[in-house]
């Protein structure tokens, strides 16, 4: 299954995953079958996805918008990313902030593809009025313009079928029908509004999961799982909604290094509401009998 090197860059990124996530996709889906990500954020699982036709959604505006030049019109977000990194080359750091108040009164997307590649660690972060608040990565350059036009035309090629909505989950979901697949990521802390980070409403998504359930469309959920001793949401999915779940090892965690603790080993955990073909490359089910193989 297809990956590809990350064009945007986000915090929660499911990349480090994705090749084992693929793996687990049932084999049985049909032409009309769709591909849902309602929570998109990087896209990560996009490329690879298990279907032609995806929709995929999220509450930030700006991000939408990027996604629709990437697939759209690849080149012009690449020029607009040459001539900045050309002046940043030029004129020094003052040029990020000229961007990135440009981009706080009028939400360019093409401005947070610069952003988001010239920002500390590539973190898109927005203050409680809604604004970029990330600063300059001094010490790094960002990426170099010709490879990010080729990351832009491999995307483009990629996502071709992919429709893309500034929507809510549930709005998104709305349309899924027997035999569809979900992916989803929910954030531990929603996004809403002018993208103010406020705690996230898991009863309206185990609603949402258990309509999925009952139309008969696959879904894969990925929650935090533990990171070093703390527990985040790892057992908050009702034991009626899901089949099966694992616990991946994903390396270090952005959340900690940003909050500037100990860097902790991050355990994703990974539900699913029926039983996957590439269970044995994540090892046993945490808390669940071995279900019978097709592999
Ligand atoms: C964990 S991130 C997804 C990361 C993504 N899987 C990736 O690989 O980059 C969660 C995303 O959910 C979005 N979000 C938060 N609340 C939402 C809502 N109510 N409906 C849709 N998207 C939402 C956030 O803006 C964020 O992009």
């Amino acid at each position: 299954m297809k990956t590809l090197m990350p064009v945007i860059k986000w915090p929660g990124s499911k990349r480090p995953i994705a090749t084992q996530l693929h793996a687990l996709w049932p084999s049985s889906r049909t032409p009309e079958s769709t591909y849902f990500e309602p929570f998109i954020g990087s896209g990560a699982m996009l490329p690879g996805r298990p279907c032609v036709r995806a929709v995929a959604g999220d509450v930030i505006g700006p991000l939408i918008d990027l996604w629709n030049a990437i697939v759209d019109r690849p080149d012009d977000v690449a020029d607009h990313y040459t001539s900045i990194w050309d002046k940043r080359q030029a004129t020094g750091h003052t040029v990020f902030y000229d961007v990135r108040d440009r981009f706080n009164e009028h939400y360019d997307p093409l401005d947070l593809m610069v952003l988001s590649r010239m920002c500390v660690n590539g973190l898109i972060r927005f203050n409680k009025s809604g604004e970029f608040n990330n600063s300059l990565h001094h010490t790094r350059p960002g990426i170099k313009p010709e490879t990010l036009r080729s990351l832009l035309h491999a995307w483009a090629r990629a996502l071709g079928n992919v429709d893309f909505l500034e929507s809510d989950f549930e709005d998104t979901l709305a349309p899924a029908k027997k035999g569809d697949f979900v992916f989803l990521d929910p954030p531990y802390l929603g996004t809403r509004g002018r993208y103010k980070p406020i705690a996230f409403d898991f009863d309206r998504l185990w609603r949402v999961v258990e309509e999925l359930n009952e139309k008969g469309v696959f879904w894969i959920m990925t929650l935090d799982g533990k990171a070093g001793s703390r527990e985040y949401n790892s057992n908050a999915v009702p034991e009626s909604l899901f089949a099966n779940k694992f616990l991946i090892n994903t390396g270090n965690s952005p959340f900690t290094r940003l909050m500037n603790t100990s860097i902790d080993s991050v355990r994703e955990a990974v539900y699913l509401n029926f039983d996957p073909p590439g269970q044995r490359m994540l090892g046993l089910p945490e808390n669940r009998p071995q279900p019978e193989q097709s592999v």
